[in-house]
């Protein structure tokens, strides 16, 4: 028999329930609907002695559809169908291989064995998504292994290896070679020793492990790894439940706790963002013919911070390139920095001595741009300075091949302005890593009016190999993301020179959910990296004597953040725990009297709003003005490039968590207390809170218009 995505085949006195839905075997309704299906036919044949559960292709089940969370709840339908399994009265075994995740493992766990190959990785990660494993996770999985371990695998929401999980104890063994074969073999074995069922649901969990004190222990932890997060503490109960009741009472109220979950903010932003990262990548609009070209070889101009770990990306992708600098030493301190970094992977255990050989092998040096002939991409990362790049560009123009792709790394520079420098500005397309680039998963990418659009396809599609997310944007000073963060930062810095402290300002905005406070990120990268910006755009900041004067300050007085061992706060050599200094609370008060900057208290509220009611005022006009595509490629940007937390579905979702209408009324109320400057609205926020609706209705309409047109 087959249905659609799962066929059942006998082998022998044994039965194998095949599924094969690409790509990644996800739990859709066709694999349910076919796994009921076999089931059906395995209950009506009573020859059968044993079952064989298992998945063609790169993975086991890798988890449920979240493309369903949204619709009507799925969770009986899913209980029904593993408790059929766990029902039935041959032994099942589970032999899986890839990753295995969440409702993956769930089903694993209502079979009888289970037996993987050894590079097998196993994880719970519904925590991260809001929501708690609710096809029986919470309920069989303490029986297997006690609830305390359970909780830890669940509110760690880290995979696990296949000798992990036999040590933890939810997994029989691990099989080496052909998978089928063993998992025949394996059943063959469980027959011949009289083994029959061994159902999880009709185990008690170990007493000794679900104590209230390792509950209550429990509890902590996940207030303490998910602060403003629920989903965590949900887990907890569930497995307490487990431990308390029967399955069938802890599987109704997994249920009910989980339902309840899928509509917190919490889920609901952590899922709009991990569905806009899987879709950033495509853009609407380009001409179905334009392909992207394959990239074989690449450049990259410039062995510098950037340089050094673009060109790690590109080895890590296994594509073979080369790297330029202006002069020798720059190279061999670039290469001498990839050499660090490979070796502190071997260090840690992400790479083998073999393997590091190899990827620097991809590296080639060189001081001379013919050297760049034969690259596919090229992309440039010298110091920023456009009359520089613009000479580079003239210069590749004449060495690279026809229809090479020519990116530069600029934050802040007019692409258009660059790609002026070739005859061919459609081939000039802006790839904006961040720093480290081997390690920041988000690269925006900038395109001109003039880019063409196989160029932009070509760089969305190199992203995947680059294992980086891209985010298109239009140019403009900072594009989207740099660009949303400057109302952010100038109200963080303003507050210090009111008589905030640095500490309760980043504490403010930490405790909100922002991975790093913002001042705490300017000591990292460096007080004179954001003076050098401020000084060469100072042509375009608008007429405020205070703006960002507290890096001005601290600059002055030789405060250049943790490479002098202080900035806002004070270092310790060789560690970068901060420290409050009341030197730098004083350098900032003088200015602020220098200034006349009126002095008052701020509550954490009025910091949390201050700060980011501009960051996403800004956002309505980066939309607005077509800067991005997507509202949701603006949460992508912050979530994946500044730390802003997933679980608020980065800012232009949170701006509708908590209404539109209460974001204009706060820029107004702000106003009237500092006056319109830096606190105007958006015309697009103004538009869609006059009219009364979303972002997403708006972007509907914008879609129906361009259609038209
Ligand atoms: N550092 C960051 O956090 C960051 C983040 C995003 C983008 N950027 C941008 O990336 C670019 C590079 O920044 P960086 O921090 O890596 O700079 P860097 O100073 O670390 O490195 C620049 C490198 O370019 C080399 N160089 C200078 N002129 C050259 C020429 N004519 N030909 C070849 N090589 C030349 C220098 O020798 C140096 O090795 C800048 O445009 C910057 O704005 C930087």
């Amino acid at each position: 028999m087959s249905f659609k995505c799962v066929r059942v085949e006998r082998d022998g006195e044994l039965a194998l329930i095949v599924a094969h839905n690409p790509p990644v075997n996800t739990i859709t309704a066709d694999v349910r609907a076919g796994l009921t299906m076999a089931l059906r036919q395995i209950e009506a044949d009573r020859s059968l002695r044993g079952v064989v559960l298992l998945c063609e292709g790169s993975t086991f089940f890798s988890g449920a559809d979240i493309g369903e969370f949204s619709g009507p709840p799925r969770e009986v339908e899913y209980r029904q169908l593993f408790n059929a399994i766990e029902a039935l009265d041959v032994p099942v075994v589970a032999a899986m291989h890839g990753t295995v995740m969440g409702g993956g493992l769930e089903i694993a766990l209502a079979c009888h064995y289970r037996i993987a190959a050894p590079a097998t990785k196993f994880a719970l990660p519904e925590v991260t998504l809001g929501i708690i494993p609710g096809a029986g996770g919470t309920q069989r999985l303490p029986r297997l292994i006690g609830a305390e371990k359970a909780l830890d695998l669940i509110l760690s929401a880290k995979p696990v290896t296949a000798q992990q999980a036999v040590e933890i104890g939810f997994l029989d063994t691990t099989v080496d070679g052909d998978l089928r074969g063993a998992a025949l073999k394996f059943a063959r074995e469980l027959l011949a020793a009289g083994r029959g069922p061994r159902r999880t649901g009709a185990m008690t969990v170990d007493p000794a492990t679900a104590t209230e004190a390792m509950f209550e222990h429990m509890k902590e932890r996940a207030r303490k790894s998910y602060p403003n997060r629920g989903a965590g503490l949900v887990a907890v109960d569930a497995v307490r439940k487990a431990s308390r009741s029967d399955l069938a009472e802890g599987l109704e109220y997994e249920t009910a706790r989980v339902n309840e979950c899928k509509l917190t903010d919490e889920s609901r932003g952590a899922v709009h963002v991990f569905f806009a990262e899987r879709d950033s990548r495509r853009v609407p609009g380009l001409p179905d013919d334009a392909q992207a070209k394959p990239v074989r070889a690449a450049g990259v101009i410039g062995a510098g911070t950037m340089g050094g770990g673009i060109a790690i990306c590109f080895a890590n992708a296994g594509i073979p390139v080369m790297l330029v600098d202006a002069n020798a030493a720059g190279l061999e301190r670039g290469l001498a920095g990839i050499e660090r970094t490979f070796q502190s992977m071997v260090e840690r255990g992400r790479l083998t001595p073999a393997e590091k050989t190899r990827r620097l092998g991809l590296i080639g040096t060189s001081l001379d741009y013919e050297s760049l002939r034969d690259a596919d991409v090229i992309i440039e990362a010298v110091f920023e300075d456009l009359a520089l790049k613009q000479r580079i560009f003239a210069k590749l123009d004449e060495v690279a091949k026809p229809g090479a792709v020519l990116a530069t790394n600029t934050s802040t520079l007019d692409i258009a302005l660059v790609a002026d420098a070739t005859h061919r500005p459609g081939d000039v397309i802006g790839m904006h890593f961040f720093s480290p680039a081997n390690v920041m998963p988000l690269l925006e990418v900038v395109r001109t009016d003039r880019t063409s659009p196989a160029t932009i396809k070509t760089v969305m599609e190199l992203a995947k190999p680059l294992r980086k997310t891209p985010v298109l944007a239009r140019v403009c000073y900072g594009f989207i993301g740099n660009r949303m963060m400057e109302g952010y930062a100038r109200e963080a810095e303003r507050m210090v020179l009111e008589g905030a402290t640095p500490r309760q300002v980043d504490g403010a905005l930490e405790e909100w959910g922002m991975a790093m406070g913002i001042l705490a990120v300017f000591d990292m990268a460096g007080i004179d990296v954001g003076i050098n910006v401020h000084r060469a755009n100072a042509s375009r900041y608008p007429p405020d004597p205070t703006y960002y004067q507290a890096d001005f300050a601290l600059g002055d007085a030789g405060r250049l953040g943790q490479k002098t061992g202080k900035g806002y706060y004070r270092y310790e050599a060789g560690s970068r725990a901060r420290f409050d200094d009341p030197e730098a609370i004083e350098i900032l008060r003088r200015r602020a009297r220098e200034l006349q900057v009126p002095q008052r208290e701020h509550s954490i509220t009025e910091i949390q709003e201050r700060c980011l009611f501009p960051l996403l005022n800004e956002g309505f006009h980066v939309l607005g003005e077509g800067i991005a595509t997507r509202a949701a490629d603006i949460d992508v940007v912050w979530t994946s490039g500044y730390g802003f937390p997933r679980y608020r579905g980065g800012p232009m979702f949170y701006a509708e968590t908590i209404g539109l209408a209460t974001l204009l009324d706060g820029m107004r109320r702000y106003a009237q207390m500092f006056g319109p400057m830096h606190w105007t609205p958006a015309p697009l926020l103004v538009e869609l809170v006059g009219r009364g609706i979303g972002i997403a209705e708006w972007e509907r309409e914008r879609q129906a218009e361009r259609a038209r047109a």
